[in-house]
């Protein structure tokens, strides 16, 4: 399928999405939210898709909401249209979604990246979280993933100057898996990519959700979570050839 705002490429197992309005440093508009979300669900209900890759361009992940859009817009037309809300869609896939992140991930941007599983920044990232310097404050889920990931201070201290984070801060803080350079970003994200979807697709599913759990609920209830999860895994052919792989020292061949 033909999208406007982004390009879908698929090989093996592992899908990319590339967010491609270059002449606005890949803001989001919401004909590119609607794309995005079309393409995750798509590509979510394809079982042959094992990992699915977010990414932007070399200078911008995405450098936020497009401003020239949400400009004019008021109160009730956004309340009603629910603006920007369907993004939520994307967290609800269950394949994992790594974004890969060089050049500016801002407001929204960084809000997109923080709804994927996993971040993978090139060198040359910057995360920040600038809608206070709009007279706004993050609409995304900034506060909140934020907070989660890096701890108030950080989060606080982002929200309220509007300042960037680079890669190395990103990553001593907990925003981001790994940092690489920036040149063999996609490769290095491949890489991990295709280890994921190398993977019994249950078991990742399984993965992700006990994970998921985490943000969710108490200590107690995840822990719960999890144990019957790992209990439920044992019905899978993919547990048994796993093991039984193991055990004859050679590659599980996956059901999925
Ligand atoms: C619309 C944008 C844009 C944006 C950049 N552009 N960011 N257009 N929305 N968020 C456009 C510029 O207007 C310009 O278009 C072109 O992209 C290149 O950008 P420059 O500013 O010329 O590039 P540069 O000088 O390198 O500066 C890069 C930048 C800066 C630091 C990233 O563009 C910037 O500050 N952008 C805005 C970042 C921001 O505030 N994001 C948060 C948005 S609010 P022309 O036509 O002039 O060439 C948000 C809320 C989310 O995200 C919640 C929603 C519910």
């Amino acid at each position: 399928k033909q999208f406007e705002n982004i390009l879908v490429e698929q090989s093996d197992r592992v899908a990319v999405i590339t967010l491609h309005r270059p002449k606005a440093l890949n803001a989001l508009s919401s004909g590119m939210e609607k794309e995005v979300v079309e393409a995750v669900e798509g590509l979510d209900s394809d079982p042959g898709v094992g990992c699915i890759v977010i990414t932007g361009s070399e200078k911008a992940f995405a450098a936020g909401a497009d401003i020239k859009e949400m400009k004019d817009k008021s109160y009730p037309g956004i309340y009603l249209e629910r603006y920007f809300g369907d993004w939520k869609r994307l967290t609800a896939a269950r394949t994992p979604i790594i974004a890969a992140v060089s050049g500016f991930a801002l407001g929204g941007g960084c809000e997109l990246a923080m709804m994927c599983d996993m971040i993978i920044a090139g060198d040359n990232a910057k995360f920040g979280q600038p809608e206070i310097t709009l007279g706004v404050i993050p609409g995304m889920g900034g506060s909140q993933r934020l907070t989660r990931a890096v701890g108030k201070a950080k989060a606080m201290d982002l929200c309220l100057t509007g300042r960037q984070m680079d890669a190395d801060e990103a990553e001593c803080s907990g925003l981001v898996a790994r940092v690489v350079p920036a040149a063999d970003l996609l490769d290095e994200t491949m890489k991990v990519a295709g280890t994921i979807a190398s993977m019994s697709k249950t078991t990742a599913i399984a993965a992700k959700q006990a994970v998921n759990r985490s943000f969710e609920t108490t200590l107690e209830e995840g822990l719960l979570a999890e144990q019957n999860a790992f209990y439920a895994l044992f019905a899978t052919e993919d547990q048994t050839e796993g093991m039984s792989a193991f055990a004859e020292k050679r590659k599980p061949e996956w059901r999925r």
